[in-house]
């Protein structure tokens, strides 16, 4: 049987706005473009590892809900053009989400606040009727833009199978050390890991402790990504790893770089590489991804994340 990465997330339509700077409370400022495409962490990261698995057999599945509606057949039409199998899909019922992405055209970086709608209403009994999808896959992939009841479901069915969990934890809220024990590896940004500890992490140094007193909880790897800075992995009891990011251009927009380096982390993962490649996979995946606009639109195809990991 081919070896599958089960994606549980979200969908939304992402609408973003390019802007020189971002408006005050009751300001209105003049933009420079917008754009309509498919977004949302789960499916952002299901294609992201659907084109990092590109040709090698591998299988990417998503399981969510998503309106019957035009942004539903956004997502249909996305998954369907990067090979992710939607078969785990519900349609109906309330309509799809969508976030507003609001960047500055500057620094490419982003403010976003997502109404998740359909993909919300997934409940823990949802869950359950996927349990044998996910118990047949090698690695399952959760964020948190769906009710946690609904994510720890995934993660315990998983657990109890042997199957590799990945909890990017984003957006940030406070998690319990019952979910984080079921969790292999952790992959949260700067401020997420900031949120979930009450440390800083403005350095590499203060990275490394945070993911430290984040191993404490329960995740047995904490991989902790630094945006233009790279990632740095912690294994309990291991030699802290610690990747420089890869610049593959001028960037562009970073929304989405964190889907990307999750989408690419665990295919490298799903074909056997050792923590310091697949983290490397990542990281690379990420690099290419800000060059471009979009999120799920900006995930690289495998051929360039190799060309890129060669140099
Ligand atoms: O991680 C980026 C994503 O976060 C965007 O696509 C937006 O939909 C939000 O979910």
């Amino acid at each position: 049987m081919a070896k599958t990465i089960v994606v549980l997330g979200s969908f939304v339509a992402d609408v973003a706005f390019r802007m020189g700077r971002l408006p005050a409370w009751g300001e209105t400022v003049l933009g420079s473009g917008l754009a309509l495409g498919p977004g949302g962490k789960g499916s952002n990261q299901a294609v992201a590892a659907a084109r990092a698995l590109q040709g090698s057999g591998a299988r990417v599945r998503i399981a969510s809900r998503v309106g019957d509606d035009a942004f539903g057949q956004i997502a249909h039409a996305t998954w369907e053009a990067a090979g992710v199998e939607a078969s785990l899909v519900d349609v109906g019922g309330v309509p799809t989400g969508s976030a507003a992405i609001l960047i500055d055209e500057v620094s490419g970086n982003n403010a976003i606040v997502v109404v998740p709608g359909a993909c919300y209403t997934l409940t823990p009994e949802d869950v359950d009727r996927m349990a044998e999808a996910i118990r047949g896959a090698k690695v399952l992939l959760v964020q948190l833009e769906l009710p946690l009841a609904t994510v720890q479901r995934g993660l315990e069915i998983a657990r109890a199978a042997g199957v590799t969990t990945i909890l990017n934890p984003a957006p940030a809220v406070p998690l319990s050390e019952e979910m984080l024990s079921l969790v292999d590896y952790l992959t949260p940004n700067e401020s997420e890991a900031a949120l979930l500890t009450g440390l800083p992490v403005e350095t590499v140094e203060q990275a490394e402790v945070c993911a430290r007193a984040l191993l404490e909880r329960g995740p047995k790897v904490v991989i902790l990504t630094l945006g233009e800075r790279g990632a740095i992995a912690c294994a309990r009891g291991g030699e802290p790893v610690f990747v420089p990011a890869f610049h593959a251009g001028p960037v562009v927009e970073t929304t989405g770089a964190g889907d990307a380096f999750c989408g690419g982390f665990a295919a490298a993962l799903l074909e056997g590489k050792a923590l310091s490649e697949a983290v490397r996979f990542g990281c690379a995946t990420a690099g290419i991804s800000v060059t471009r606009a979009g999120t799920a639109p900006s995930m690289p195809q495998r051929a360039e994340i190799e060309a890129l990991l060669r140099g």
